[in-house]
């Protein structure tokens, strides 16, 4: 039998380059070894602000992405996180022995609550419905950006608990992350994030030209104030974007040309726009086809919840068995 892997990307802004080489890429790679179940988390979108008449669109979108990056439907499967109920569900139960401690401690949870100024209950769960999306497929492995790996922490923690409370049931997932398991924003301040400004990210769907409008003013290694100072890739976002999204070829050239000050951040940055575009493009032309054909992407989600359910009920049947829960008769 094949290891189950498992992760969902949130359909809130736009999606950008992080999320493709953190995750996304990584998920096209592992669909022809493991048996994979991607998941666009549209109730993870709800526990900040949000607008109802976007989250759909931005859920078909997301879909359209998966699919354009080469997530392929006969492979693994695809689908909407509210779509199986399970995973609401399994959050409930799990939520019983989740401590509150340790989810107030959640980096991600704290630094939310100071950015909107307030909290609410479900983005204090978010990590335990993150754990229930999970732990519902039994998965051994999940690919994820490292800012999520607080969060599978989390997870594998109150897998151990649950077995240890009521019997084996879950399986303690792996976290697997990428060589661009951190890109950093174009403003060099901390992670590429769909939550702050746009000019600091690249959506995966953005056009050449915006690409280039974006990348052209990026910071770079602040060592570099001269064209004739060195500087090092690891601290500068162009360079962590080449080492996620160019050749080995291209990287020894930025790595050397970088740290002998051989080239400027412009050729650098030229180099990486042309590197981008050979990725993207043909994504970006995949993507706005399905965007015109929502029935069939829709049609394709609704397949895949089939498919999750499935498994997902067989595992709530078990969770509910050994945490006295009688199903009805
Ligand atoms: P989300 O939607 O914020 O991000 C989706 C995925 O992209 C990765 N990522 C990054 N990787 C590298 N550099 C970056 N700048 C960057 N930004 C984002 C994230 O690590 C993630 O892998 N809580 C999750 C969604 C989720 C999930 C799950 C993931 C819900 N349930 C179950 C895995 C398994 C999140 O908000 O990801």
């Amino acid at each position: 039998m094949r290891k189950r892997v498992f992760s969902g990307i949130q359909p809130t802004g736009q999606l950008h380059l992080g999320v493709y080489y953190g995750a996304m890429k990584n998920w096209v790679r592992l669909q022809d070894t493991y048996d994979c179940i991607y998941c666009i988390v549209d109730q993870h979108a709800q526990t900040v602000e949000y607008d109802p008449t976007v989250l759909q669109q931005r859920t078909l979108e997301a879909a359209c992405l998966y699919i354009a990056s080469g997530l392929d439907p006969q492979k693994c499967i695809l689908f909407v996180q509210s779509h199986v109920k399970e995973h609401t569900e399994l959050t409930w139960y799990l939520s019983t022995i989740a401590s509150l401690g340790q989810l107030e401690r959640m980096t991600q949870f704290k630094d939310k609550t100071e950015q909107h100024g307030s909290s609410n209950l479900a983005l204090l769960a978010y990590p335990v419905l993150m754990a229930a999306d999970i732990l519902l497929y039994k998965a051994a492995a999940v690919p994820v950006g490292e800012d999520q790996s607080q969060h599978l922490e989390l997870t594998r923690d109150l897998a151990q608990r649950f077995n240890h409370r009521f019997g084996q049931v879950f399986v303690e997932p792996e976290t697997l992350l990428t060589r661009g398991k951190r890109i950093i924003g174009l403003d060099n301040q901390g992670k590429m994030s769909k939550s702050k400004p746009e000019h600091t990210s690249i959506a995966m769907v953005d056009p050449p030209d915006v690409v280039w409008a974006k990348l052209r003013p990026a910071v770079t290694d602040p060592a570099r104030k001269r064209r004739t100072d060195p500087g090092d890739p690891n601290k500068c976002p162009i360079g962590l974007l080449h080492f996620a999204a160019s050749s080995q070829q291209d990287i020894d050239w930025v790595i050397k040309g970088c740290t002998t000050a051989e080239i400027g951040c412009i050729d650098c940055k030229k180099q990486l726009a042309v590197n981008i575009e050979a990725e993207m493009g043909p994504i970006r032309e995949r993507y706005s086809e399905l965007c015109a054909r929502p029935d069939e992407v829709w049609a394709v989600l609704k397949d895949g919840a089939d498919r999750a359910r499935a498994v997902a009920t067989s595992v709530i049947d078990e969770v509910r068995d050994v945490m006295g829960i009688k199903s009805p008769v």
